[in-house]
């Protein structure tokens, strides 16, 4: 091993970490990497005069900084312009007479602008942006991120490379640091920008070092001039040296274009891994970008089309205590209405009393909102204020809607009333008719209010019984809404199994863990008679969903609804059903002993059969009981196979028999 064999495994290192962070696609496994650091500092140690201040194990280096140290820049660092419709962005264009002119479009992420110098091609100094023309040094913090290289991948490196771009905190890091912070009793941050910031501002760049920091860069100077023959050119070089630069970048003929760029982008924003809060469009020509030139503040090439901001300010205008289907309480602020990123919002769940605790969240206060995507809106934070506050919120002892004494267990707050408490019963009616379970369409908070009111509904199979006359009877639902909601809790009745499951409100079973139990068992009952090693030998199901499960199944009464709703129409399309019987149908008549009608029909319908209330001529089998009267004689006249329950009983454990020899039965 002599000092060129070091050197070609800091190469070799280097390759790896490219791969890996940068492209996506490692090409050792992480084993195999750290082997070769290992391997790296084991020779490191033997010689220390060959150690490279690019070898990977010299990420973190030095003692912490006393104080921030300020130093300018070579080139100033502008910001960009923002446009806030296409419109405005082709205004922009046209204004420098560009708007016909190629474009790169680029991501604009939220985070922290960086601009990195390398001295013949190695990592020399990383400042801040700062007031742009004097930025901080935060050389020895941006060393410690991976997915950029200490020395660039090339053989003959300019004299004096910059790089620009931006330091960034993927979503799932934000969350995850934030759940840390909270863990050690310390401040979240707001954004992925501030916790960028915090992050790579610190005086101990151990700190850094231990934070999920990322860049990407969009900027290349090679000797103070704009480097390649183009920006588009600039972004290859950059890859090729093995810097990271986002993948999302394209070039487009005009500034029309960049239109389409912008839609695909919108659509794409929540399921980026990274907080983007626009994009970016470039002129690609340099010549073009140097005859247009800079105003005071922002180049004339380029502009920054913002998307709808996802954090907005408002007023807590009132705290009030929710009881949620299964007893919850949660507080609830009311809000004057605000619009974030174009939902207007009205209300959010302040989750419980230790959150508003920490957060010091009162009534009158002004607050950040957030919302990002499909994400439930939150308050970020309170902001300032001089004047006098209103007194944090009290913590209920009793529930506000049924009066009985609630139960503390840790930051959880429940009212035990499950059976009784009208606000707990509004809750689960809600749910049943909500879109993503029965999708009963017309029946919002206050009909369902006015329903438990007038003793309409105690429970949701109540929903299948009011008539039309009784609906249309109800204060402000004329007859045509009362014609829509009967059609509606009609309808809802051909559904599907992981609707129901979910339906029923059980603790814990969302939609995800509804599916997980409708694909594995395939029809209600086979759920329904689950035990709790069947159910926790299920993937994804552990035992306190299992428990919440079994809860639910224990109550015989509960089966007995399901065969209800069945009896009245119930459906599902996704159960496993055999349908070997699809082709027969059924009539069942008089008294029986072993099952229930319901609980027939509805093993006959799991296996595909269609059951009717009248014999026809049509009709397969008649299932008489004792004292069947009309429809045996008729089913008798028309030669219809007539089968006694234990028969139907006995063949359903083969029902083949009842496809291939219906006269050969009896
Ligand atoms: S170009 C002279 N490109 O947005 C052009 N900026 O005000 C300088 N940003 O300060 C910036 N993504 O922190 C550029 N793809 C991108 C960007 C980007 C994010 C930030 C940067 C800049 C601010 C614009």
């Amino acid at each position: 091993m002599d000092r060129t064999d070091y050197i070609e495994l800091l190469k070799e290192a280097q390759k790896y970490a490219d791969a890996y962070h940068n492209n996506d696609h490692p090409l050792v496994t992480d084993d195999t990497y750290d082997a070769l650091v290992r391997e790296i500092q084991r020779i490191e140690k033997l010689h220390d005069d060959w150690v490279l201040p690019y070898s990977p194990s010299q990420r973190v280096q030095g003692s912490p900084r006393e104080k921030s140290v300020k130093i300018p820049h070579h080139i100033p660092m502008r910001s960009l312009d923002n446009a806030f419709t296409s419109d405005e962005m082709i205004e922009f264009f046209k204004r420098s007479e560009l708007d016909h002119t190629p474009l790169v479009c680029e991501v604009k992420l939220d985070g922290l602008a960086i601009s990195i110098e390398y001295i013949d091609g190695i990592l020399h100094q990383a400042l801040t942006r700062g007031d742009g023309e004097i930025g901080e040094d935060v050389t020895s913090n941006i060393r410690t991120i991976r997915s950029l290289p200490l020395k660039l991948a090339t053989e003959s490196p300019p004299h004096r490379v910059i790089v620009r771009g931006e330091v960034y905190i993927k979503k799932s890091d934000l969350h995850q640091l934030n759940q840390e912070q909270r863990r050690k009793s310390l401040p979240e941050f707001a954004n992925p920008r501030n916790a960028a910031a915090g992050s790579l501002r610190q005086l101990d760049a151990k700190v850094s070092a231990e934070r999920p920091l990322r860049v990407f860069l969009y900027q290349l100077f090679i000797d103070s001039q704009p480097g390649g023959v183009d920006h588009f050119d600039a972004l290859a070089i950059m890859r090729k040296w093995q810097l990271p630069v986002n993948p999302l970048s394209e070039k487009v003929d005009d500034a029309y274009k960049a239109n389409s760029y912008y839609d695909r982008l919108a659509k794409m924003r929540d399921s980026l891994p990274y907080e983007i809060d626009g994009l970016v469009y470039k002129v690609s020509d340099y010549n073009a970008q140097l005859e247009a030139g800079f105003t005071q503040k922002h180049p004339r090439w380029a502009i920054a089309h913002k998307f709808p901001a996802r954090t907005e300010v408002t007023q807590i205008e009132t705290i009030t205590i929710q009881v949620g289907r299964t007893g919850v309480i949660t507080p609830v602020a009311t809000l004057k209405p605000v619009n974030v990123g174009g939902v207007t919002i009205t209300h959010v769940s302040l989750h419980n009393f230790e959150e508003v605790t920490r957060k010091d969240i009162r009534e009158g206060d002004s607050v950040y909102v957030r919302r990002a995507g499909d994400v439930i809106p939150e308050i970020v934070s309170v902001l300032p204020s001089n004047s006098a506050r209103n007194a944090p919120p009290v913590k209920p002892l009793r529930c506000p809607s049924c009066n009985t004494e609630l139960e503390y267990e840790q930051t959880l707050i429940r009212c035990p009333n499950t059976k009784g408490c009208p606000a707990q019963k509004e809750r689960m009616i809600a749910h049943f008719v909500s879109r993503k379970a029965m999708n009963i369409e017309g029946i919002g908070p206050n009909i369902i209010q006015l329903l438990i009111a007038n003793k309409l509904v105690d429970q949701p199979i109540d929903l299948y019984r009011i008539s039309k006359a009784t609906w249309s009877e109800l204060p402000r639902l004329g007859e045509k809404s009362a014609d829509n909601i009967l059609l509606s809790v009609q309808a809802s009745l051909n559904s599907q199994l992981v609707r129901y499951i979910y339906a029923l409100g059980i603790r814990e079973v969302g939609v995800t863990i509804a599916k997980t139990l409708a694909d594995h068992f395939g029809d209600f009952e086979s759920f329904f008679a689950a035990s709790e090693e069947d159910l926790i030998a299920i993937h994804d199901i552990g035992p306190t969903v299992a428990e919440h499960i079994l809860n639910y199944t224990k109550e015989p009464t509960h089966l007995e609804t399901y065969h209800h709703l069945v009896s009245m129409g119930l459906q599902f399309t996704d159960e496993k059903s055999s349908n070997d019987l699809n082709s027969l149908q059924f009539v069942v008549t008089g008294k029986l002993s072993k099952m229930t009608r319901d609980e027939i029909t509805a093993a006959l319908r799991s296996h595909g059969a269609i059951v009717n209330s009248q014999v026809s001529k049509k009709t397969s089998y008649l299932i008489a009981g004792e004292n069947a009267g009309s429809k045996l004689a008729r089913a008798k006249s028309l030669n219809i196979p007539i089968l006694s329950e234990d028969k139907i009983i006995e063949l359903l454990k083969n029902p083949a028999l009842l496809v291939n020899a219906p006269s050969s039965l009896d």
